[in-house]
């Protein structure tokens, strides 16, 4: 990764200015140039409180704050003393204004439908509607006894009804906590346990690439662990058989729909939890990061405001790609997206299905206007070949966006030119679970891009490169990314672990938040992101520490244990290779079957966006003599291996550990 980083800067010099083009199709930019960029930026640094309440002030509140930021490193409260719903920021307000008609959220579902026109099947839900959906829901999870401050568990495809539910949830004041619906009945466990919620929202199914999902299978497999779980609310999605158990499971058609449509928003404190969502870290337990409402709402709105232009009655439709199992679809699928009054484009299933130009082929027949991915897409989209886009009328386009993990100067400029036709601005965005919305990024009619770089720091991000002792380094020299004052989005804590926040975030160097990232900034002070300094790796621009991945291996009868490391890969950006040691009467069985058979393990432990690409068998870990592994070392050794193969054989890594002791 940090090697990646610096090759490319040695060899990229071109810089894209903001174009006229841009500025035509937007009419006027919220950021219009440089100059405006700068004394923004100024002045939100400098008076953050005025700056942002400014900002909120285009928010309904039902009653005012009392000061705008308290700071008491590490925690900060905003809007302090106010009250507002975020349900009714990206709502009801709609409908208050005259625009209840407007389309909140056009969905599209996966499969191939030959009965509905196009060929798919489409949904596009009006803010009334969705109003009305959202109501209901909320009066049946007060049915089923939730009440404010509870945590309900979502585990759910990408069908109307998530987005339903988290509304719903933020509505009558209750947090939820999504979990992403690749994740296997274990994780599940892990973290409804951690959350205590006593309500799981799920689905029978969920369609993937032309298969099912069966997600209520997962449920009901994490549930036998799960004895505080009091009912399980079912969408019926696929109409796959589903077992059941009566008293704890409720049909969503049963109960949502017998519901009024009206249920007016509860009155909630700015910093009243909004959610939580896992994310990994360090150790092999997740952590559940905590976004209060107030804060949130502001800055996740906002940020998608400047950096993706979103106007609302100019035509456009805002389509991110990202599940919203991730920060990613919480923030730029659903709550930056409905307060902007701007059509959020909802996809349930996979990029490819049937064909890999199913992207392209929705964009041009919802005339999409800014579209937001990640590069592991990107690269995959390349590999495709051009032939897709090609056939495609891609001229709504105005804008271009990517997130999750540096993107590699190649892939950005194929992106530029054959998804963009080169007129349209590409914002790389870097951002964390943590920080609620952009960090990082360019503003698309302000800042000039260079590929592989975030830019320049978002308004009220107080950004900057130091060592370990907070000093700023110079130009080129990499070093921590911190931000040195809070921001409105930043995470609250960790649920239930305020030593690991501390910890975690606001220890390695004292008073500045630690982002995790190795960074550095060039001459014209933009960002460029070297990779995680952490065990954490970006696998397909999804975030998984190495622990959890170990964790699971060694919890095969075969493995005494395990040590995971990123490589390079041409899709994922990073890949996973595991080194392994076997216990007494394994050794003899290293082979591809076990590999296969580890790879399932970790499918069914975690999900099957953990399972590691390459499995190696070996004697024994490379350790230093105090007995640390030499991961350095193992990244080296991984790195050198073509990708997607198994070694098969038992490997003696002593030798070359010898070597390289002096070096770790
Ligand atoms: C990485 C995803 C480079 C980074 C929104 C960060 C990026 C981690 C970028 C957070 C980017 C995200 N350029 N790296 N534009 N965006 N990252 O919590 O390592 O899933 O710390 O949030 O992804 O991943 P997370």
């Amino acid at each position: 990764m940090a090697e990646r980083g610096i090759q490319s800067v040695l060899v990229e010099n071109r810089v894209f200015e903001p174009n006229a083009r841009f500025r035509d199709a937007v009419g006027a930019a919220h950021i219009p140039d440089l100059a405006t960029y700068k004394a923004m930026y100024q002045r939100s640094l400098s008076d953050p409180e005025g700056f942002w309440g400014d900002v909120a002030s285009d928010f309904t509140w039902f009653s005012p704050w009392k000061r705008v930021l308290e700071w008491s490193c590490p925690d900060a409260q905003w809007f302090v003393g106010a009250t507002t719903n975020i349900c009714f920021n990206c709502i009801d307000r709609q409908i208050d204004g005259g625009h209840g008609d407007d389309i909140a959220i056009i969905w599209e579902g996966e499969p191939a439908n030959s009965s509905q026109p196009h060929g798919f099947e489409v949904r596009r839900i009006t803010y009334r509607e969705l109003h009305g959906e959202v109501c209901r829901c909320a009066h049946a999870l007060r049915a089923l006894g939730v009440s404010r401050g509870d945590i309900v568990t979502l585990y759910m495809g990408m069908v109307p009804e998530l987005a339903i539910a988290m509304l719903a949830c933020a509505r009558i004041g209750a947090a939820h906590s999504v979990i992403f619906g690749g994740f296997a009945a274990p994780a599940i466990v892990d973290r409804v346990h951690d959350a205590a919620s006593r309500v799981i929202v799920t689905c029978d199914g969920a369609f993937r690439r032309g298969a099912v999902v069966g997600l209520k299978g997962n449920v009901d497999e994490a549930c036998k662990s799960l004895p505080e779980v009091q009912h399980v609310l079912v969408v019926r999605r696929t109409n796959t058989p589903v077992s059941w158990s009566e008293g704890r499971d409720v049909w969503w058609h049963d109960l949502v729909a017998a519901q009024q449509s009206s249920c007016p928003c509860e009155a909630m404190d700015s910093e009243d939890l909004l959610f939580l969502l896992y994310t990994s870290g360090s150790t092999g337990k997740p952590k559940g990061i905590r976004h209060t409402i107030g804060g949130y709402m502001v800055f996740t709105a906002a940020t998608a405001r400047w950096t993706f232009n979103l106007q609302p009655d100019r035509g456009q439709v805002f389509f991110c790609t990202a599940d919203i199992g991730w920060v990613t679809g919480h923030s730029y699928v659903i709550y930056g997206i409905l307060p902007n009054r701007v059509p959020t484009l909802m996809y349930e299933g996979a990029p490819n299905f049937p064909s890999e130009s199913r992207l392209w082929s929705m964009v041009e027949r919802h005339k999409v206007t800014q579209f937001y991915t990640a590069p592991t897409a990107i690269r995959a989209f390349m590999k495709w070949g051009d032939e897709h886009p090609k056939g495609h009328d891609l001229s709504s386009l105005i804008l271009l966006g990517t997130v999750g993990e540096p993107i590699n100067p190649e892939a950005w400029i194929w992106y530029h030119e054959t998804i963009g036709a080169s007129r349209c601005p590409i914002v790389d965005t870097m951002w964390q679970t943590e920080t609620g919305g952009h960090i990082i990024t360019p503003l698309p009619a302000a800042i000039a891009t260079v590929p592989g770089s975030c830019t320049v720091p978002m308004f009220g991000v107080d950004a900057a490169i130091v060592d370990e002792q907070g000093e700023e380094q110079p130009p080129n020299v990499g070093g921590l990314l911190v931000i040195r004052q809070p921001w409105p989005g930043m995470l609250r804590g960790i649920h239930g672990d305020r030593e690991r926040y501390v910890e975690t975030y606001w220890s390695k160097v004292p008073g500045m938040y630690v982002a995790g990232d190795g960074a550095r900034r060039d001459e014209r002070g933009y960002f460029w992101i070297m990779g995680r300094i952490d065990d954490v790796i970006n696998v397909s621009g999804h975030r998984l520490g190495t622990m959890e991945v170990e964790s699971a291996l060694v919890s095969h009868e075969s493995v005494v244990e395990a040590a995971v490391v990123g490589m390079p890969h041409e899709i994922k950006g990073t890949g996973i290779t595991a080194f392994v040691t076997l216990g007494p009467g394994w050794q003899d069985k290293a082979g591809k079957a076990l590999a296969r058979q580890l790879q399932e393990h970790v499918g069914r432990e975690i999900g099957a966006i953990a399972k590691p690409d390459v499995i190696r068998f070996t004697q024994a870990l490379p350790k230093t003599r105090s007995g640390k592994i030499m991961r350095r070392l193992l990244r080296d050794i991984a790195a050198g291996k073509d990708s997607g193969q198994d070694t098969t054989t038992l490997e003696d890594l002593s030798v070359v550990a010898k070597l390289r002791e002096s070096d770790e």
